[in-house]
């Protein structure tokens, strides 16, 4: 009849718009609590150390690993095939390359994640085995947002650290992209050229809601593990980082043991991995 005409055109409307204005719009609250949280704001404020960057150079490696599995599997999938670029966009070579910088030849021994990071490449995981349709909102998330403000983020790093060159920074470099503002343009037009259903699109658009709350859990969580080694005697990184921690006195005050002990409840609570 002709309600139903009417609500079909509406949503016909709707689905002819762009995915990539769409979720660019549905994930704006989201990205500004993502440069909110205590991690990206330290980077912002060109105060990001060490400790903080290679953790979380850590828990990049297993998000980077399970999203570039997952779409090398899918690669020939008709929602994945145009947004399939490894050459230009494939991040976990350039991640290996920093951790063996920062933690020498055994750092996959050394690798420690929080339980955000393990529930990322879970959802990573799943949707790849289920929902492949929805990888396009994950590769959207991590891969834009490294081309946007990563670029900048590598800039400041370099110089918080003072480190030499790009040392240690591979991870913000994309050799294969001339221009990230080109690539990110024909980018969304392969996005924009993905067929998907209505109840696809939603669940894209969703997906991808979800994919930055889990980047928000993930920095949040690494956050809390830092505070750990601030705060204990319990390592998660080299001793030599340790001269880089700002110590609060009320805690060093506490006896080795008691530091200890606490550390150990608060890693326990947040369900530290060492992989
Ligand atoms: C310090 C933190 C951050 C800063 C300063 C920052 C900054 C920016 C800037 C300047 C842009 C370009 C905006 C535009 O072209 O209109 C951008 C885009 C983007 N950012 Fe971020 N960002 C940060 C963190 C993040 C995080 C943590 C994520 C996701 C995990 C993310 C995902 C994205 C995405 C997907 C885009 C592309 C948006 C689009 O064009 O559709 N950003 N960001």
């Amino acid at each position: 009849t002709m309600e139903v005409q009417k609500t079909e055109t509406a949503a016909e409307k709707m689905t002819d718009r762009d995915l990539s204005e769409q979720i660019k719009k549905v994930t704006k609250d989201s990205h500004v609590r993502a440069e909110n949280t205590e991690l990206m704001l330290s980077f912002q404020r060109g105060k990001v150390t060490l400790p903080q960057y290679k953790l979380l150079l850590c828990s990049l490696y297993k998000i980077y690993q399970a999203l570039e599995e997952v779409l090398d599997r899918n690669s020939e999938h008709p929602a994945v095939a145009p947004i399939y670029f490894p050459a230009e966009l494939e991040r976990l070579p350039s991640i290996e390359t920093d951790l063996e910088y920062f933690y020498g030849p055994d750092w996959r021994k050394k690798v420690v994640v929080p339980a955000a990071t393990e529930r990322y490449c879970h959802r990573l995981r799943q949707i790849g085995r289920e929902n492949p349709e929805f990888l396009v909102a994950h590769a959207y998330t991590r891969y834009l947002g490294d081309l946007s403000g990563g670029q900048v983020l590598g800039r400041i790093a370099q110089k918080s650290m003072g480190l030499k060159n790009s040392e240690g920074l591979s991870f913000f470099a994309f050799p294969g992209v001339s221009s990230p503002n080109l690539f990110k343009q024909l980018y969304r037009s392969r996005m924009n050229s993905i067929e998907l259903t209505e109840e696809e699109r939603n669940g894209v658009l969703e997906e991808a809601v979800r994919a930055f709350e889990l980047n928000i859990q993930v920095f949040d969580d690494l956050q809390k593990m830092l505070l750990i080694t601030e705060s204990s005697g319990f390592s998660l990184t080299k001793p030599t980082d340790a001269k880089t921690l700002q110590v609060p006195g009320a805690v060093t005050s506490a006896s080795p043991l008691l530091r200890i002990v606490m550390g150990l409840f608060v890693a326990l609570a947040l369900g530290i991995y060492a992989l």
